[in-house]
């Protein structure tokens, strides 16, 4: 039998890649879609070392949406995932036109090239950034919405688009993750998170101060209202992200009607107990020094992923230790090869 064919568009980036991997592992063909502006394109190779065998790739721009819809007819695509966007919260302040431009028009652009090409299942990368600083934990799905900077306000945008198209149109359906914080890395060590300069996020920089990149880790505030003082965040393993996409691909297939669901653990980690699960899941001392808080940074959230589990049978599997153990291999292999490449 053919395997079915599922767009992924920015499948050679972070998540795009794992969740490739999943889908070959669950009987789909993934079709790569990328411009390559925050990847490299060799990762293709690596990622065809992981799964032993070739991978389709094409390259070029969302926003190009005849394009698109050349490569969704050709490949018979069933499902799209989407992936491509910018998502740097700093950046969204200092240049939102970038991100309105490839955030919302992209999307644009890829659902007039799923319209045109006849294929209307789409599963869509939101945030936990949609709900803003919520009043309380655990997050569930009908909390208020609120865009907090320019990349939130792209992707409750995006939502809006969606939930408005399948209640215009019922052959439209839509599948919204909305995904807490994605760390690890595929326990291959061979793809992971990659970063361009200086990282923004807490685990990259953690396994770059551990790898002898960087001095010492800043800990945004110590002061807030949590157990040890230090930021609470509901961090998943991407693995069990990407097999999140899979269940959600296969949910659409089967029928279902649009959804929007959490994906996270259902509890919460603090940094500083972040910084010694990676102490001791590499051996490394990772050194800190206390910092002013972040500007815009709240002191703790995380999802009620129940409802993931009722609509897809999903829930995460892995716990903070695989997440460090795997991001630490990931860096070993990074630093081995210094562009990543
Ligand atoms: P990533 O930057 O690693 O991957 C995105 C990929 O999309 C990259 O390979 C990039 O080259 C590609 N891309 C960007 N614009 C494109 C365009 N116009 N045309 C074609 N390709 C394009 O990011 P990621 O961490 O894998 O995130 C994937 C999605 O998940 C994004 O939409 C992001 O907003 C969302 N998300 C990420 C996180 C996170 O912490 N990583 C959290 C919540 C939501
Ligand atoms: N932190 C530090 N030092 C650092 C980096 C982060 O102490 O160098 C702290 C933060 O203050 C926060 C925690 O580590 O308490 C996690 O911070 P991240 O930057 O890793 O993640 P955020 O929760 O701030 O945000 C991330 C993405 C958002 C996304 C959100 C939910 O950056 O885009 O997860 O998915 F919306």
């Amino acid at each position: 039998m053919t395997k079915k064919a599922v767009l992924l568009t920015g499948g050679a980036g972070f998540i795009g890649s794992h969740t490739a991997v999943a889908l070959v592992n669950a009987g789909y063909e993934p079709v790569i879609l990328d411009n390559f502006s925050n990847s490299q394109p060799a990762v293709l190779n690596r990622l065809e070392q992981i799964v032993g065998r070739a991978l389709v790739c094409e390259r070029g721009d969302v926003g190009d949406s005849a394009w698109v819809q050349s490569v969704i007819s050709k490949h018979g695509i069933c499902a799209v995932v989407h992936f491509a966007g910018c998502k740097a919260v700093g950046e969204s302040m200092a240049d939102p036109l970038k991100y309105y431009v490839n955030n919302v028009a992209g999307t644009i652009s890829l659902l007039k090239a799923m319209q045109a090409a006849g294929c209307r299942l789409l599963v869509f990368s939101s945030s936990a950034t949609v709900y803003g600083d919520p009043a309380t934990s655990p997050i569930t799905e009908d909390f208020p919405i609120q865009s907090a900077n320019t990349y939130g306000a792209t992707k409750v945008m995006c939502e809006q688009m969606l939930a408005e198209m399948s209640s215009s149109d019922n052959r439209w359906r839509a599948g919204v993750l909305r995904y807490f914080n994605p760390v690890g890395a595929h326990p291959s060590g061979l793809i992971g998170d990659d970063p361009s300069g200086v990282p923004n996020n807490l685990m990259p920089y953690v396994t770059q101060v551990a790898a002898g990149q960087r001095p010492m880790l800043d800990i945004f505030g110590d002061d807030y209202e949590t157990e040890d003082g230090t930021g609470v965040r509901d961090y998943i393993h991407v693995q069990d992200l990407a097999l999140g996409h899979v269940a959600a691909v296969r949910t659409l297939l089967e029928g279902a009607s649009s959804f929007t669901v959490n994906l996270g653990a259902g509890h919460g980690h603090s940094v500083l107990e972040v910084v010694r699960a990676f102490e001791a899941a590499s051996g490394q001392q990772i050194p800190y020094q206390i910092a002013p808080r972040r500007p815009g940074d709240v002191a703790a959230y995380y999802a009620d992923p129940s409802a993931a589990a009722r609509l897809l049978g999903w829930h995460a599997k892995h716990d903070l230790n695989d997440m460090c153990t795997d991001a630490w291999r990931w860096q070993q292999y990074a630093s081995q090869n210094s562009s990543k490449t």
